[in-house]
């Protein structure tokens, strides 16, 4: 069984992937941390982050086990990861670990931009989770406020969101865009527990019409 869950920054769809993959019991794959770890490596060795030829070596080694890095986290390893994201090759690169993960059995919920359309196109049910970039603004900008940076402004935020939502739908390969057969999840005006449950319920609507056909 393999749900797939895609949609732009700060929408939501990471912390709604780890709840829906514990509900069903489900590995989960946040493939963003892919293409951060990539850009992490490519940023230690001392190369720019839109060399090809060291972000495809980085991404052909990538060693899983370093995935839980703390550095990982946060909007700017995610900006940086976004810039790697647009190398064709290194996108190819990390295709089969994907695809392994998915394999996983009892099944796997992959997050990230092109899960439902690359990655993942037979998935059993498709999610794009999505809001208004305000919102998602709004929100990373509480959570940044909540982490004690003050000085971050509400208008960088958006900007930097907005700049990334671009480069990811604006990319030739594999850009963020909304798979033919997704189910369209606009969390602009819900909390989490309305999202996870909205997303619950639209994936078993979604396995059960399958399961009938
Ligand atoms: O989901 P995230 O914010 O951790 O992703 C960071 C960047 O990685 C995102 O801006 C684009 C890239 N990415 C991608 O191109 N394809 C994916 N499946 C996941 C992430």
């Amino acid at each position: 069984m393999i749900i797939a869950i895609d949609g732009p920054a700060a929408s939501g769809k990471g912390t709604i992937a780890k709840r829906v993959a514990d509900h069903f019991g489900f590995h989960c794959l946040d493939t963003g941390l892919l293409y951060r770890a990539v850009a992490r490596d490519v940023a230690r060795a001392g190369f720019k982050l839109d060399d090809t030829w060291a972000a495809v070596a980085f991404a052909r080694g990538l060693d899983a086990a370093t995935l839980d890095d703390p550095a990982l986290r946060g909007a700017e390893a995610g900006d940086r990861a976004s810039v790697v994201a647009k190398i064709p090759e290194v996108r190819r690169a990390l295709l089969a670990y994907q695809r392994a993960f998915a394999r996983r059995e009892p099944g796997a919920v992959l997050d990230g931009r092109d899960i439902g359309t690359v990655v993942c196109p037979d998935a059993d049910a498709k999610l794009f989770v999505t809001a208004t970039s305000e919102v998602r603004a709004e929100r990373r900008f509480l959570e940044l406020r909540s982490r004690g940076d003050q000085s971050t402004s509400f208008d960088e935020v958006l900007d930097s969101i907005l700049a990334r939502d671009a480069r990811d739908s604006g990319r030739a390969d594999a850009p963020m865009k909304i798979a033919d057969d997704a189910i369209l999840l606009d969390t602009t005006q819900l909390d989490i527990e309305a999202a996870f449950d909205a997303a619950v319920g639209s994936i078993k609507r979604k396995i059960g019409q399958r399961a009938a056909t």
